[in-house]
Formats: C-alpha cells, structure tokens, sequence
C-alpha cells in the first residue's frame, strides 16, 4: 500500500524490508521514529507480535519511539454519512471481520501492545484509543482498504482452490457493490488502538 510516486516528497525514500526478517545492521539504531500501523491481518497468532516487535526495535535509536496502531475489530460498526447513503452489503463486512475464521486472529494485538512494548524494556509507555472516523476525509479510504484486504483474501482463496471459496465474477460483484456503497458515504467505524513507547538511552 503505497501512496502514488507523484505523491512521495523527494526528501522521502520508500523501501520494502520484511517486518519478520532481521533488517539489515546498517539501519540499526538509525530512526528517531518507527510507525506500525495495522499489520494484524498479516500475524500468525499468537507468537508473531513479540518477534515482529523486538525486530522493529532494533531499528530504533536509543532515546527514540515506537508507535503501534492497530484496530478492535470486535468494535466495528456499519455508518452512515447522508441520509441518502446506501450500506445494504457493508454490514457483511463486518459480520466477516469477527467470524469464526477470523475471531483468533483479531483477538490479538490490539489489547495486547501495551504490556508487550512494556515487557520489551521500552519507558514511557502511554496508550489511547481514537475512533477511525475522526478524520472525515479518511472515511473512504479507511473503509475502502477493508474491502481491498477483503476481497484480496477471497481471490487468494479462490486461487488456491479453497473449498466453499466464491467465485471471481461473485467476488467482483460484491466488490462493486461495496465501493458503490461506500462512494454514496457509507463505512466502517472501529476504535483504533495506539500504543507509543521509548528505548531506553
Ligand atoms: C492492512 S495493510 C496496512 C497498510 C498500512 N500500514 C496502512 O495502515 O494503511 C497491512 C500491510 O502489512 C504489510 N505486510 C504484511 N506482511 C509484512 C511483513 N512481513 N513485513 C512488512 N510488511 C508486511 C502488507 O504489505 C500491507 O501493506
């Protein structure tokens, strides 16, 4: 997920490192800030939020911060924007973030950065809890991403030849008439979970 070439500052260099794989010693120690943001959907559970962490904390300085946000999609409510808006489908939506194949891998994470960044050694340790519409214009894409993660796990079921997996012309249906919903002001609400922390000097 990143933004457009165009969009990137030139001050700014984008690079793909896996989050799960040591990052190499040259970027150790180097940044004042690290930022993760909603990386639950790609978490193995439980065991992949402490190596996944302590990794990151490799790349922070002494005496610098990490911030983790990750979302209660337990919380997840269907809204509406206008009174013209349509959410027939959206409701599904979340109906789907708490299923039974999902429930294990939304249990984790979210409720449990606080003590994990405090049991890693970090000072400091604050968490707050904000609401994912705060920033109006952030509604769209906010949801819009949901449903890009969504339907990406259905292709990749249909791929694999998943049983009880639908079909792409459904997927691309179902896809549409979400999108359509959500350009008439319909989307999905939940409480995001921030936790910051410093490394010890
Ligand atoms: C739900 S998206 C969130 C994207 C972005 N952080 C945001 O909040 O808009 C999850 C992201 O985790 C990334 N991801 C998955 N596994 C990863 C890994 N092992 N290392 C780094 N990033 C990973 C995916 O590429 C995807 O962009």
């Amino acid at each position: 997920m990143f933004p457009p070439a165009e969009d990137v500052k030139p001050q700014i260099r984008l690079r793909v490192y896996d989050a799960k794989t040591p990052f190499p010693k040259e970027l150790h120690g180097t940044y004042d800030l690290v930022h993760a943001h909603h990386l639950v959907a790609a978490m193995v559970v439980p065991p992949d939020w402490t190596p996944l962490l302590l990794n990151l904390l490799t790349i922070v300085k002494p005496g610098g911060y990490i911030q983790w946000e990750e979302p209660n999609f337990y919380s997840t409510l269907v809204r509406c924007s206008l009174p013209t808006t349509r959410s027939k489908h959206m409701p599904e939506v979340a109906r789907t973030l708490v299923s039974a194949e999902m429930k294990e891998r939304v249990a984790h994470g979210w409720n449990e950065l606080p003590a994990l960044i405090k049991e890693a050694g970090l000072d400091m340790v604050v968490a707050d809890v904000v609401s994912s519409d705060r920033v109006l214009k952030g509604r769209r894409g906010y949801s819009g991403n949901l449903i890009k993660l969504f339907f990406g796990g259905s292709r990749l079921a249909t791929e694999q030849g998943t049983p009880g997996a639908k079909s792409f012309a459904k997927i691309d249906r179902s896809e549409k008439q979400l999108m359509e919903e959500i350009e008439s002001g319909s989307y999905c609400w939940t409480d995001i979970h921030s936790t910051i922390g410093r490394k010890p000097s």
